[in-house]
């Protein structure tokens, strides 16, 4: 198959990744006969830099026309200043809007020999496989912003629209799993999130009856993730809350460098990052870790170009890299010389192997 990739390397430890994200898509490419063209596009701070804006036309309109989108990470200090007129961030929540990629999938899979990377006790880690669902296009994210000398907001608002497609898309994956649903919400004190409960109590009542579906507090499910992982399934919650619990499951894969995402829902392309950010303390380095990157680039097949096998034949070679301890620097808990960015997308790629 022949397909076109926006690629928008970005910012920090940004380019570094997506170097390598691109060379593993390249290498799965060559190794099946799909002929992939990448369009390199500026964005993010570096686009700023460039030309005044994080997400300039030019690229948003390429990214709408490409068959899917890859981005490394944005953001650093340069563009961080409090009174900052223009910020990376800005560009990238535009152009998760324009795209309406509503639903970001956020998958945390333990792999068997990073149990002992964690924080955590290996039998805690041991053996979770979870997919967060996050709501990517509104919630306080997006909600009216104000700000004068001493006082400032940011509105939270959720129509029962939007949280009717997120809850049937987060339905329809556990029903293609293990049949567990739990939705996260503050419904003790938010608005919002009273709503959120009731519509998604109507949607998994009505459509998907088979589910079992679980309401938790976001406080709580921060408490569980760390205490009983491996009984969650799919998570579904609203924007903000799966930004943060996010990171905080990373810490069960071992490393915030290990996950990817996907983010999905509107009709054009879909938009695949890593969850990390620019990382700027160890941008230049070459020692970030791909592999959230390259099991992006993994999504990106499965989901945009509809290429399981080769999604699945990448994820393998991740996987087989990281069994043969093949690790960079973030696995500390790991022992062992860490590898660079490049060394350890090179593991990956001599474990690539035709599906
Ligand atoms: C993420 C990031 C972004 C977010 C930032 C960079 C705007 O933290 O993708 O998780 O908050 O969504
Ligand atoms: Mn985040």
């Amino acid at each position: 198959m022949k397909a076109r990739v926006a690629v928008l390397a970005g910012d920090g430890i940004g380019p570094e990744v997506a170097a390598e994200g691109v060379r593993c898509l390249q290498a799965v490419a060559a190794l099946c006969g799909h002929e992939i063209e990448l369009t390199p596009l500026p964005f993010g701070g570096a686009a700023i830099d460039a030309a005044g804006d994080p997400l300039p036309d030019a690229t948003l309109a390429a990214c709408r026309t490409a068959d899917a989108v890859l981005l490394g990470a944005i953001g650093g200090p340069k563009w961080s200043a409090p009174e900052a007129r223009v910020r990376p961030e800005a560009g990238l929540l535009r152009l998760r809007r324009e795209l309406g990629t509503f639903a970001n999938l956020r998958p945390v899979a333990v792999h068997a020999a990073l149990a002992d990377a964690s924080t955590l006790k290996a039998e805690v880690v041991r053996g979770v496989d979870l997919v967060f669902v996050r709501e990517l296009t509104g919630g306080i994210y997006f909600g009216e912003k104000h700000r004068d000398a001493t006082r400032a907001s940011d509105v939270c608002s959720y129509s029962a629209a939007e949280i009717e497609r997120i809850v049937r898309l987060a339905a329809q994956l556990a029903q293609a799993r293990r049949g567990h649903l739990t939705s996260i919400d503050k419904s003790n004190v938010l608005e919002t999130s009273r709503l959120w409960r009731e519509v998604t109590t109507r949607v998994v009542q009505q459509e998907f009856p088979h589910l079992t579906l679980e309401h938790m507090l976001v406080d709580a499910a921060a408490m569980h993730l760390m205490r009983r992982p491996r009984d969650f399934d799919v998570l579904v919650t609203e924007n903000m809350f799966g930004d943060i619990l996010t990171d905080e499951a990373s810490m069960l894969a071992g490393s915030l460098g290990l996950l990817p995402s996907a983010s999905l829902g509107g009709s054009g392309p879909g938009l695949y990052e890593p969850i990390h950010g620019s990382a700027p303390d160890i941008a230049g380095r070459g020692i970030a870790n791909p592999c959230g990157m390259i099991l992006s680039v993994a999504l990106l097949l499965r989901h945009s170009l509809r290429l399981p096998a080769e999604a699945a034949a990448l994820e393998r070679a991740v996987s087989s890299a990281l069994g043969a301890g093949a690790h960079t620097a973030d696995l500390a808990g790991l022992p062992g010389a860490s590898l660079s960015t490049r060394a350890m997308a090179d593991a990956v790629l001599s474990s690539l192997r035709r599906p």
